[in-house]
């Protein structure tokens, strides 16, 4: 593993050269790579998957020291630091924690903490106390008070911010969110839902459905993700083992899962019938591998070594040619194979710049707590 990751590494700095160099507009932070055309594709500054970008970068700067990395990373910040002041969707832990928060604790530039402050402020302008929950999208034909699983995430920014000097309202927002998340958007065999629809008035749950799975009952493979890295981040700032038991029980639904494959990146969807004739997503496969890793870090004994070791070969698989791109091919992009949003045909079995986010945090916290 010491050696992976160093080679991870060593490609990714060269790698990412390559997206520095694509000719995307400067407005416009990397999403992913159009195999027909040939291009980068990218999206302007309140797209959600914005920070992950600069993101990427301040984790290859992390581990590489390559100083030419540093102008992009502080012209990216710059770019989407008016996202401070966003709400028009629940998103801003996306992106604004994935890169401001690593340029806090990776450049030590403690002047951005503000901006992080401003971005819990605006996130919390969403929360709707009658459910009570932050409220994901704007309400739409097809949703009410949509809340996604995916909204876990940006529960850590809250939470960091009530930590490192923030008001505390924002740290109990996040215990609220996570509380009614885990009332409403779990299955009894702990797979979830992705989107659980409300009354803001009274908390009364209008719908139980899907956007972006196979269907309102499947497990959407990502959203599976989102909620075992939501549910075990909420455990290292809360402390509350009810947290960490819900973690568990995703884990267990997940790496017991008979549609789990052998070499542990899962499909798009867990219950799409026509497994395994459909795309992987290699950017659930990269989330659930750091999820586990921290997982790992508050159990002990053989449960500790089955989610380091299921890690381990997720990450020796994304490493392998089958998902890990060549050095100059994929856009500049580390993994092939992520799935954005098949219901829309958009963004299928391509390169997708949040896959190498948590690939590369992955890569860091086995590092960090396991070598
Ligand atoms: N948060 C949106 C997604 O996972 O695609």
């Amino acid at each position: 593993m010491r050696k992976l990751i160093a080679d991870n590494f060593a490609f990714a700095d060269s790698q990412y050269h390559y997206l520095i160099n694509a000719g995307l507009p400067l407005d416009e932070m990397p999403q992913s790579f159009n195999y027909t055309t040939n291009k980068v594709t990218g999206y302007e500054r309140t797209w959600w998957c914005t920070g992950f970008y600069p993101g990427n970068l301040l984790y290859i700067y992390q581990q590489t020291k390559d100083e030419s990395l540093l102008p992009e990373i502080r012209r990216t910040l710059k770019v989407i630091q008016p996202n401070e002041n966003y709400t028009g969707n629940h998103d801003l832990g996306f992106m604004m924690f994935c890169s401001f928060g690593n340029a806090i604790s990776i450049l030590k530039d403690a002047s951005y903490k503000k901006i992080l402050f401003q971005s819990a402020t605006s996130l919390s302008s969403r929360f709707r106390p009658h459910i009570p929950a932050i409220q994901s999208w704007n309400k739409s034909k097809n949703f009410n008070c949509p809340v996604i699983i995916d909204n876990m995430m940006n529960l850590e920014l809250l939470e960091w911010v009530s930590q490192h000097g923030g008001d505390r309202k924002f740290a109990e927002i996040a215990l609220q969110h996570a509380n009614t998340t885990m009332k409403n958007h779990f299955r009894s065999n702990y797979s979830s839902f992705h989107v659980v629809d409300y009354d803001t008035s009274n908390g009364t749950v209008l719908q139980k459905k899907t956007w972006q799975g196979y269907a309102d009952s499947s497990s959407w493979a990502r959203g599976q993700g989102w909620g075992l890295y939501g549910f075990t981040m909420m455990y290292r700032f809360t402390k509350n083992k009810k947290f960490l038991e819900q973690a568990r029980h995703i884990a267990h639904y997940i790496l017991n899962n008979p549609k789990l494959p052998i070499d542990k990146i899962p499909y798009w969807d867990f219950s799409d019938p026509k497994i395994p004739n459909v795309p992987r997503d290699a950017s659930a496969g990269a989330l659930i591998a750091s999820a586990l890793l921290e997982l790992g870090q508050y159990t002990s004994g053989k449960e500790k070594s089955n989610y380091v070791t299921n890690a381990e070969i997720m990450l020796q698989s994304l490493s392998s040619p089958g998902y890990r791109s060549k050095l100059g091919s994929n856009g500049g992009f580390l993994l092939m194979h992520s799935t954005g949003a098949l219901p829309f045909n958009s963004e299928v079995d391509v390169p997708l710049i949040y896959a190498d986010y948590y690939f590369l945090e992955a890569l860091i916290r086995y590092k960090n707590w396991y070598l």
